[in-house]
């Protein structure tokens, strides 16, 4: 029995089973599976594109994990799975193909999408973002004034920001010296001030990136930054220092951007799933393009993986079972991130958007209230400063949270033994994290009895130890393609469009209208509720 898309997982009998687990393993901690099954991190731990994920401090037991896979049958993942990669609008509210695994497939392959062979598509854009990267990192290209370019600044926010801003931080080790890269997204002035505070028109050169080109943050900002060239070196020098990236031509062109100095892409890649787009190309300049394609295989391979794995040796499906299993049955709302590499430090902002932008849901497609939970809150920050910051409340807190614990093994800067005390330390936290500490262990070390209780480690919080040996493109692309798959597995078991975000467009439209109203000067504008009167008041009163 596979039920059809919409319909309510709550309802299948492997839910009902889980039901069941649930209550059967109310009583039986992480420690209790772990003392019970040496052999645990053989069956829970699997090896994909590079990538070591092993769940074996996660609350499953075997019959969980059968009665976990038996949900992804019932709910026809795995053919929803094979319906994305064939180019399916599986995209219902928005009717669109999603498939950003296109963005990565071999030159040789072919994917007809609308009588359109969209991997050719695909590679031509390629070969033109290579062709311009190569310009700017040999310095080739040159600005109006003949400088070639040291800085590259991204405008643009959330999937045309987050990912290209997080690859950069990531891959440093792979970036040549020479130009420097700056994101600017928020609408805040201080951000697009900050930025080209020490940069000079001659030599900076703008990507603007926007699917839409719509959206007001990018817009106002590559309008202020148009005026900081024209400015300095007139109108004609918008097409030596301005590209744009973008599914959107005519919007492109009325901003005064060469149409040849655009690199496009196309509505069947999610702005949250566009960083191997041409929204990539600040990456590419950053990196190179044989670097970049090395991105691009490695999300290849978690693809490949993904597409021909056994169900139980399937990591994305496993990975994504289990956050049903953490969020839906052991009621665990949110799942902290915790990349134990400092050029990760940008991973958990993007994951943010990835899976709550996909996944913050609470209608099926079918328009129907779910009457379960659906997406996690993904929040998180490098170890080991997570240590110093918040690990007091996720070892002692009233609140259970799980873990996805990422350990990259080798150091691009290995410094003496700094990179053991690092992986020490993250093995030390999942350690205490899942198997806490008894009343009885804290006595024994010999600690005051009326220490006792604060010392206690309640443990039972389930973590995931996600491992790669090198943090490379072609390791970062298997991890994006990891989380990505991930999220398409949860939002599938929950009938929900990953890949819409209606929710998402009130606020702009909100914000519009408060701005006409500051622009009126009037705070008392009935279409706005009292606070928002009261706070807008004050505003006038203060700005
Ligand atoms: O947050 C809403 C959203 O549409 C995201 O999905 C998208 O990544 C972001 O705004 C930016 O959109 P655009 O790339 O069209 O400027």
């Amino acid at each position: 029995m596979i039920q059809r898309l919409g319909e309510d997982p709550s309802n299948t009998p492997a839910w009902h089973d889980l039901k069941g687990h649930r209550e059967r393993m109310s009583t039986v901690t992480v420690r209790d599976l772990v003392m019970s099954d040496p052999e645990r991190s053989a069956w829970l731990g699997h090896d994909a594109a590079g990538v070591h994920v092993d769940a074996s401090r996660q609350r499953v037991d075997r019959e969980t994990l059968t009665s976990l896979l038996e949900l992804a049958q019932q709910r026809g993942v795995l053919a929803g799975r094979d319906r994305m990669l064939a180019g399916d609008r599986i995209n219902q509210t928005e009717d669109r193909s999603v498939l950003h695994t296109a963005l990565r497939a071999p030159r040789s392959t072919h994917l007809i999408v609308n009588d359109v062979d969209v991997i050719d598509e695909v590679h031509t854009v390629l070969d033109r973002m290579a062709s311009f990267a190569r310009k700017i990192r040999s310095g080739e290209w040159k600005g109006f004034t003949g400088e070639p370019i040291s800085a590259v600044v991204n405008i643009g926010i959330g999937g045309s920001d987050l990912g290209p801003a997080m690859a950069y931080t990531a891959l440093r080790a792979f970036c040549t010296d020479g130009v420097i890269f700056r994101f600017v997204s928020n609408v805040d002035p201080v951000d697009l001030a900050e930025c080209l505070r020490d940069l000079a028109p001659e030599t900076t050169l703008f990507i603007v990136a926007s699917k839409t080109f719509t959206t007001q943050e990018t817009m106002t900002n590559a309008q202020v930054a148009r005026q900081w060239v024209t400015s300095a070196l007139g109108d004609a020098a918008v097409a030596r220092h301005f590209v744009a990236v973008s599914t959107n031509a005519q919007r492109v062109a009325d901003f005064g951007i060469d149409i040849d100095n655009m690199f496009g892409f196309w509505d069947w890649v999610g702005g949250r799933y566009s960083m191997m787009s041409a929204i990539g190309l600040s990456t590419m300049i950053a990196i190179g393009p044989e670097q970049f394609s090395e991105l691009l295989a490695g999300a290849h391979d978690m693809d490949a993986h993904f597409a021909t794995a056994s169900p139980a040796e399937n990591v994305p499906l496993l990975m994504g079972l289990i956050a049903v299993w953490n969020r839906d049955f052991l009621d665990i709302p949110t799942t902290a991130v915790l990349p134990y590499s400092q050029f990760l430090a940008r991973f958990p902002a993007y994951l943010q958007q990835l899976t709550m932008e996909s996944n913050g849901k609470c209608v099926r497609v079918d328009g129907s209230r779910v009457n379960y939970s659906t997406g996690a809150i993904y929040w998180g920050e490098p170890g080991t400063n997570g240590q110093h910051s918040f690990y007091q409340l996720l070892h002692q807190g009233t609140s259970t949270i799980t873990s996805d614990i990422i350990i990259v093994a080798r150091s691009e800067n290995p410094q003496a033994d700094q990179q053991d005390m690092l992986v020490a330390n993250a093995l030390a936290q999942a350690s205490v994290l899942s198997m806490g500490r008894s009343a009885e262990q804290v006595r024994a070390d010999g600690t005051a009895e009326e220490l006792i209780a604060h010392k206690v480690m309640p443990g039972n919080r389930p973590v995931t130890i996600v491992f790669t040996q090198r943090l490379t493109p072609r390791t970062l692309g298997s991890l994006i393609a990891l989380y990505e798959h991930s999220t398409f597995v949860q939002g599938w078991i929950w009938g929900i469009d990953s890949f819409d975000q209606w929710g998402v467009e009130l606020g702009k439209k909100v914000a519009m209208g408060i701005l006409h109203d500051i622009a009126a000067g009037t705070s008392s504008d009935s279409n706005l509720d009292s606070p928002t009167q009261a706070s807008l008041a004050r505003y006038f009163r203060w700005r």
